[in-house]
């Protein structure tokens, strides 16, 4: 072979490579499609704790920006009782105390239970604590470590969890994130599911509560809204938005300098994690557009290396369900990511799952023409983890042929697991349902768009 054709041969090889190294993958794996019920109201994982009016619900969440506050927050289904926490470092010695608050509210023909909220403030990072509350009827005792202090190396483990509901499956799914064991939970949103039952029957946001707590009553799950959250129903003359969410689930917005529960952030070891509201105003002007301009101004990649952006609806999705639906919120925000250097943007609402390259697409100017998602090493990965397993079953219909910026996507259940190192590296893991717990079905590893912008995008 001559040389000329020996280099012509060289050049086809490569190119094809190139091409094969740019193709995203849609996984052939096909689960069996099967109906995803809900649990019956007499499954194990719903069981009312024993004991007269005792704590159910348990669950907790950051109270403040920088892991030294928790909120602790319960259910008691048949009186008020008390909103004291008593908490201490072994469960024989809960020295310390605090006074929380109560409230309750109506749904159409529901009434909830007295939903506990109490504030511990003052911990100490990366320490663990005994908490307990009940007393004077039933007394529960849980426990929870504080996350370590922000710092650039602090290495810590995240589950990506989104729209889990309450079926077999969201059992699965909670199940195989236990035994991958994070040390706390980016949730995206779409919690119970509630809405889909005839009246948004509330009573489910109660099993919800009690099927969630063998892990949030444990570590903080951070808390972004999805659409069923909303519980708008002017039909049943229900017309405030988010009402059963914003009674059972607080958030530390203020503490972040929010005015609304549903966009904030928390500093968790080396990450600055940001929670935007899909269903909350974000034009120009509106305080979310307000908060968030002067919020990535505060970033100091310095002291969390590691800028994750939490949102229900994706920006990026390439699934014919809810297609397009985030793009207005894109349009809106995304050059003020790429400029920030986010490094992972996570979503959730549609119930498959997916991965992005690096893309952005921030070069229209509505005459220019360039509509196109382009490869762009200052742009984050954008995952859609809304394949907690509810009750709206799979959502198995991309969209043909795989656009470009899609790396990754397979119509599956599952959950994810973020591993950050140090200021540099992270291991990205997304975890079928069908497979053992441990089995990575796409796993990737991130390098830091303020440290190490290298190219991390090869698969
Ligand atoms: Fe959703």
């Amino acid at each position: 072979m001559s040389l000329g054709a020996r280099r012509c041969l060289g050049l086809v090889a490569l190119l094809a490579g190139l091409l094969a190294a740019d193709a995203g993958v849609t996984s052939p794996y096909r689960r069996k499609l099967e109906a995803t019920a809900d649990m019956p109201l007499d499954a194990d994982v719903f069981r009312v704790p024993p004991g007269y009016n005792a704590p159910q619900q348990v669950h907790i969440t950051l109270g403040d920006q920088d892991g030294t506050a928790m909120i602790v927050s319960w259910v008691t289904p048949n009186e008020l009782g008390n909103s004291t926490v008593m908490y201490g470092g072994a469960p024989d010695k809960l020295e310390l105390r605090a006074e929380g608050v109560h409230t309750r509210y109506d749904y159409f023909n529901y009434t909830s239970g007295f939903i506990h909220h109490c504030f511990l403030k003052n911990l100490k990072h990366r320490t663990k604590y005994y908490y307990a509350m009940g007393f004077g009827h039933t007394v529960r005792t849980f426990w929870f470590t504080t996350p370590p202090k922000p710092g650039p190396d602090v290495p810590y483990k995240f589950g990506l969890i989104g729209d889990l509901g309450q079926t077999f499956d969201s059992n699965i799914t909670l199940s195989h994130y236990e035994e991958n064991g994070g040390d706390a939970v980016l949730f995206v949103g779409d919690l119970s599911y509630a809405d889909n039952h005839p009246l948004h029957d509330n009573n489910r946001w109660d099993t919800w509560g009690r099927f969630a707590e063998r892990s949030v009553a444990y570590q903080p799950w951070i808390w972004t809204a999805g659409n069923h959250e909303l519980d708008f129903a002017p039909e049943l003359g229900e017309t405030a938005p988010f009402k059963p969410f914003t009674h059972r689930y607080p958030t530390p917005h203020r503490a972040a300098g929010s005015t609304e529960p549903f966009w904030y952030s928390v500093r968790m070891a080396s990450a600055h994690v940001i929670v935007l509201a899909s269903y909350s105003a974000y034009g120009k002007y509106t305080p979310q557009w307000a908060w968030l301009q002067d919020e990535l101004a505060r970033v100091d990649r310095k002291v969390t290396p590691w800028l994750i952006v939490l949102m229900h609806s994706p920006w990026y999705n390439s699934n014919s369900y809810h297609y397009m639906e985030g793009e207005t919120m894109r349009v809106q925000f995304e050059r003020w990511l790429v400029d920030a250097r986010a490094d992972l943007v996570l979503a959730g609402h549609v119930h498959s799952y997916e991965r992005s390259h690096r893309v952005s697409n921030v070069a229209y100017d509505i005459i220019n023409g360039k509509s196109t998602p382009a490869r762009d090493a200052a742009a984050p990965v954008y995952v859609t983890i809304g394949d907690g397993g509810n009750i709206e079953g799979i959502a198995d219909n991309f969209t043909q042929p795989q656009p470009s910026y899609s790396a990754f996507r397979e119509a599956s259940f599952g959950h994810a697991t973020l591993e950050i190192k140090n200021r540099t590296h992270a291991y990205y893991a997304w975890h079928r349902n069908q497979d053992g717990a441990k089995v990575v079905a796409d796993g990737v590893w991130l390098t830091n768009r303020y440290w190490l912008p290298t190219q991390d995008d090869t698969n």
